[in-house]
């Protein structure tokens, strides 16, 4: 017998990267270009496109979103003895890049709604620390799952705390706030290009900023410290944290492709909305004005004593199919790493990751994948429940 033997059932991922023949072709431009040592033409026109795109001045691209906090960190002077306050409600790369600065992460619960920092919570952590004499010299915002923080009350105020905010917008590429685009809010902002995120260069991020001289620091440091000599000349310690061309490459075809990838993950979005509308203590996460989330993650919240059954189930349910699904972001104050950190807490976080669930969210899934999660889900609900 000829012919290839049947492939397996591929498994369905939370978020994987979306790339076709417009990466291919740009990528190898960038090869055939000979600009494959780090930087190069496409490094310049990827930060040139992000900050038209996120409404800011200068770009500067970098390895990892991670990278892009840990050096804006850096640069409001995060250091041993001084505190920076982060949501307790995301991913744990939020607080190591505090870590790294050697400064005290300090955590703040979210609304319960969005996830997001909850601005009066935030008042009350910076009040507080403020009395004691804390040197609090950032507030991180997230903007979780692609829903931006809401700046338009936390920016107020950090501002009358007179403390500068760095916006976390790894999740949140493509969204808006009041009209202006994620990324373009705070003093900075860092991004993530990972490669479960909206838009990726396969590992990548980029601070953005309205500060020229922020922007050349962030450079500078992600070069090894080098100062303008023309033998190595170093004062400080730097870092080697910049994006190569060939993934810049690879990012400006995602950004080509941006608003493509933001509709089909609506639209799934709009698939689970249909689905679980009629179940009863069942939500989906950030339903409520998402029309402005770029809709990284579509989410599920159950309440088990109504629904009758609990995330745990429905992720099984998946799992027996290849599914993948997931809790939300375990809040830092639980982490052990983070154990003893200081926290101002109201419960939202530890509720949301007990009931919350990320589904396939994709904007690569093909459509009978997407047939497939919604049979399953079906079937799951149909059982009884
Ligand atoms: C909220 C948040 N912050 C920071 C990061 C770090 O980005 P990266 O993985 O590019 O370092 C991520 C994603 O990984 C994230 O979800």
């Amino acid at each position: 017998m000829t012919g290839a033997p049947p492939r397996a059932r591929e498994r369905i991922y939370l978020s994987s990267p979306d790339v076709g023949s417009r990466e291919e072709e740009l990528v190898g431009e960038a090869i055939r270009s000979g600009w494959i040592a780090p930087l190069g033409p496409m490094v310049d026109e990827f930060e040139r496109r992000m900050a038209e795109r996120c409404g800011r001045r200068h770009a500067v691209a970098l390895s990892s979103g991670t990278a892009a906090l840990h050096l804006s960190l850096l640069n409001v002077g995060a250091a041993a003895g001084t505190v920076v306050v982060v949501p307790t409600m995301t991913f744990a790369a939020t607080a190591n890049a505090v870590a790294y600065t050697g400064a005290e992460p300090v955590f703040v619960d979210c609304d319960p709604v969005t996830g997001n920092l909850d601005a009066q919570l935030l008042d009350e952590a910076l009040t507080s620390l403020q009395d004691e004499g804390t040197d609090v010299v950032a507030v991180m915002p997230v903007d979780l799952m692609g829903r931006c923080a809401d700046y338009t009350r936390i920016t107020p105020v950090c501002d009358e705390h007179g403390v500068p905010v760095i916006s976390d917008a790894a999740e949140s590429v493509g969204a808006t706030h009041a009209g202006r685009p994620a990324g373009s809010f705070g003093l900075a902002a860092g991004v993530s290009f990972n490669g479960n995120k909206i838009m990726t260069t396969s590992g990548g991020g980029m601070v953005l900023t309205d500060d020229a001289s922020f922007a050349d620091r962030v450079r500078y440091l992600s070069t090894q410290a080098r100062q303008p000599t023309l033998h190595y000349e170093h004062t400080e310690i730097g870092y080697n944290y910049r994006l190569s061309n060939v993934l810049a490459a690879l990012g400006l075809a995602q950004l080509e492709r941006l608003d493509g990838m933001i509709s089909r993950r609506r639209a799934l979005r709009e698939q689970y909305v249909r689905i679980f509308a009629d179940v009863d203590g069942v939500r989906v996460f950030q339903r409520d004005g998402d029309g402005a989330d770029n809709c990284w993650l579509s989410a599920v919240l159950v309440d088990p004593r109504t629904a009758g059954w609990a995330v745990d189930d429905l992720r099984l349910a998946l799992a027996e199919h290849d599914i993948e699904s997931r809790p939300l972001w375990k809040p830092m104050h639980r982490q052990p790493v983070f154990a003893g950190a200081r926290s101002f807490l109201n419960g939202a976080a530890d509720q949301l990751f007990a009931t919350g669930l990320a589904l396939p969210s994709g904007s690569a899934l093909a459509p009978a994948q997407c047939e497939q999660v919604m049979r399953v889900v079906e079937d799951f609900l149909g059982a009884g429940r």
